[in-house]
């Protein structure tokens, strides 16, 4: 089976401004890999500035890499030119940690859900307000929402117009950047469980980024562990948590208090 995504050795770095004439390298993400299959999830920690965000830049083609290659069904993106990426787009969106600062204040969320629909050519203005009741219905939303702007809802209403807006254009994969930390402990499970529950309707594929191991081990089938943008441990979830093998591993696992043995799945 082809793997939906590839990440092959990809490497981002970025030139820092220096006083002078000096300047400095600093490699964000270096040499990762991974695959990810359809309808799987990738759990990716690390600490802060390992490089996730990056990352996932980088795979959705928001920003060219260093070097190495992001193959997507079979297709080398980075030798693609703009034109050619622009069918491809669509397959891979990204739901962001701060719903706020993610959506335009002078726009109603249905304005911002059609905008990202521009993905899709084809649909008539008719079809794309259609559209938009049906994505406000699968993340639970009442239909008035459509006409509010994001300061006017709650952030977890607003995150899952988020997750709405990413399902807009159709996509195989949703990156999702820390989806629940800016939101309260409370909302944080019922978000999870849509995203459990929109896999299932779906076959969607996740990367999920997290500084919360107990999630990740609820969500992900295989997990990545970033730091200084390397990759430090990956593989199974089973394998990694039952027996990390990297001492920066072991202290993420040892500091979340989670032992695989009675982990009870997030609520
Ligand atoms: N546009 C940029 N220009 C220069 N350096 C950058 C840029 N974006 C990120 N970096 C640097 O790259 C490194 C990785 O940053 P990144 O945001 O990917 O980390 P992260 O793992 O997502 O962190 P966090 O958990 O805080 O979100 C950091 O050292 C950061 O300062
Ligand atoms: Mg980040």
């Amino acid at each position: 089976m082809t793997p939906l995504l590839s990440a092959i050795e990809v490497t981002k770095q970025y030139r820092l401004r220096r006083p002078g004439w000096r300047t400095a390298m600093l490699t964000a993400v270096d040499h990762v890999s991974f695959d990810l299959e359809p309808g799987e999830t990738l759990g990716i920690v690390g600490e802060s500035g390992s490089g996730k965000s990056t990352l996932g830049r980088c795979i959705l083609h928001l920003t060219p890499v260093t070097a190495g290659r992001v193959v997507l069904e079979g297709r080398d993106i980075q030798a693609l030119s703009e034109r050619q990426m622009l069918p491809l787009r669509r397959k891979m969106q990204m739901v962001f940690q701060n719903p706020l600062t993610s959506f335009n204040p002078m726009m109603t969320i249905g304005q911002a859900l059609m905008d990202t629909m521009r993905l899709m050519p084809g649909l008539d203005d008719k079809h794309r307000q259609q559209r938009v009741f049906a994505l406000l219905e699968q993340v639970q939303l009442d239909s008035r929402i459509a006409n509010l702007y994001p300061h006017e809802i709650s952030g977890g209403q607003l995150q899952r117009a988020g997750i709405a807006r990413a399902l807009a254009p159709e996509p195989a994969m949703l990156f999702l950047d820390e989806p629940t930390s800016a939101l309260d402990v409370s909302i944080q499970g019922q978000i999870v469980n849509l995203l459990l529950d929109l896999q299932k309707d779906r076959g969607l594929a996740y990367i999920f980024v997290s500084h919360d191991l107990r999630v990740v081990h609820y969500l992900a089938q295989h997990l990545l562990v970033m730091r200084q943008g390397q990759v430090v441990e990956q593989g199974a979830k089973e394998a990694v948590f039952g027996a990390p093998q990297h001492p920066y591993t072991q202290t993420l696992i040892e500091a979340a208090h989670l032992h695989v043995s009675h982990v009870s799945p997030a609520t």
